[in-house]
């Protein structure tokens, strides 16, 4: 990750980003129109009522607080918190600019901004993301899922699909749940072990899986990567572990390293988990097993010669859309 893994996180950034800056331009023109604000007393959703302040002047001193510190798309983070605190749909924030903003939602508002200004996620002051189309709880106990992990669920589901028999799968690393859980919900043969060495982050899958409906087909596992899950085989690892240099440390920014230190970093060049990965992980497969594994841009050949040396002969190498290195796929000899 570091040039790696703020790749993983830029391009996620960057489709936010864009998005924002879209909105940025289509809204600006509307300000001082949406300035003049009624004085009309409006209940919200949550917040009860009163104020003065109406959601358009809200909105713009949030954009601009957000633009002093440099946050990137300040109109449309603005919108997404304005959104969380007000419970409406974008639709409904645009054509309600000169309701009045309960005095609780606009601290509760003006809270956010300042945790946002002082370089929290945005993912993090909400408490969830998306990801394979379903909504995820979030903490700072786990690493906020990025997009391009999505190819690494996708290639399992696309290998696995087809098979009918029980399938016990590993997701080494679980983090939130996001991949081990959309392995569960994809595929209903599959019976997906959830682990990691940090029981917060456990606690956090354990919620996501609850929330998805998806307990009796998932269990936990807290541990020293393979000391989870001793004697046990599967038919599918599949993992996402930490692979940011700690050389990189310095170039990254302050959101990601809100996140975890163990989820981010391994080692001097960023290889310290695959090498413990690759050693062990043929102890841990069925015959003929599947083991895939996220990667950071850059890494695909050393990984592959790490894998070769712990048994799996031949390893695949998949880009994401652009144009990275992001995961390796290695069937078992
Ligand atoms: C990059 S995060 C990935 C989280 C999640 N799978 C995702 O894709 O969003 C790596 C995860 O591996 C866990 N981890 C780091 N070192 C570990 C170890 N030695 N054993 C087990 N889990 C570990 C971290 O706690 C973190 O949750």
């Amino acid at each position: 990750m570091g040039q790696k893994h703020s790749a993983h996180s830029t391009q996620h950034l960057a489709r936010i980003q864009r998005l924002g800056a879209a909105l940025d331009k289509q809204t600006t023109g509307d300000k001082r129109r949406r300035l003049l604000s009624a004085k009309r007393k409006t209940p919200s959703a949550d917040c009860g009522v009163t104020t003065t302040m109406n959601i358009a002047a809200l909105w713009d001193w949030a954009v601009d607080e957000l633009k002093t510190v440099g946050v990137d798309s300040p109109r449309f983070t603005a919108e997404l918190l304005l959104r969380e605190v007000m419970g409406w749909s974008r639709a409904q924030l645009l054509t309600r600019g000169a309701h009045i903003v309960p005095d609780e939602c606009e601290e509760r508002y003006r809270g956010f901004i300042r945790r946002r200004s002082l370089g929290v996620a945005t993912q993090y002051i909400i408490g969830r993301q998306e990801f394979y189309g379903r909504d995820f709880l979030v903490t700072p106990a786990v690493l906020i899922p990025r997009p391009e992990t999505e190819i690494l669920v996708e290639l399992t589901i696309s290998a696995l699909r087809d098979r009918v028999e029980n399938m016990p799968i590993l997701d080494l690393g679980t983090g939130s749940g996001c991949v081990g859980l959309t392995l569960a919900a994809e595929l209903p043969q599959a019976e997906v072990t959830l682990s990691d060495v940090s029981q917060a982050a456990l606690d956090v899958a354990r919620e996501n899986a609850q929330r998805l409906g998806l307990m009796d087909r998932v269990l936990f596992s807290q541990g020293d990567l393979f000391g989870a899950v001793e004697g046990r085989r599967f038919v599918a690892i599949v993992s996402n572990p930490p692979y940011i240099p700690e050389t990189d440390r310095a170039s990254l920014s302050a959101e990601v390293l809100g996140e975890p230190e163990g989820a981010l970093f391994a080692g001097e060049d960023g290889l310290a988990v695959y090498r413990r990965i690759a050693a062990q992980a043929s102890a841990y497969l069925s015959p003929g097993g599947l083991l895939l594994l996220e990667i950071g841009h850059g890494q695909g050949a050393a990984v592959s010669d790490l894998l070769a040396q712990g048994g799996f002969p031949r390893v695949e190498l998949f880009r994401d859309l652009a144009g990275k290195e992001r995961v390796l796929r290695a069937l078992l000899a």
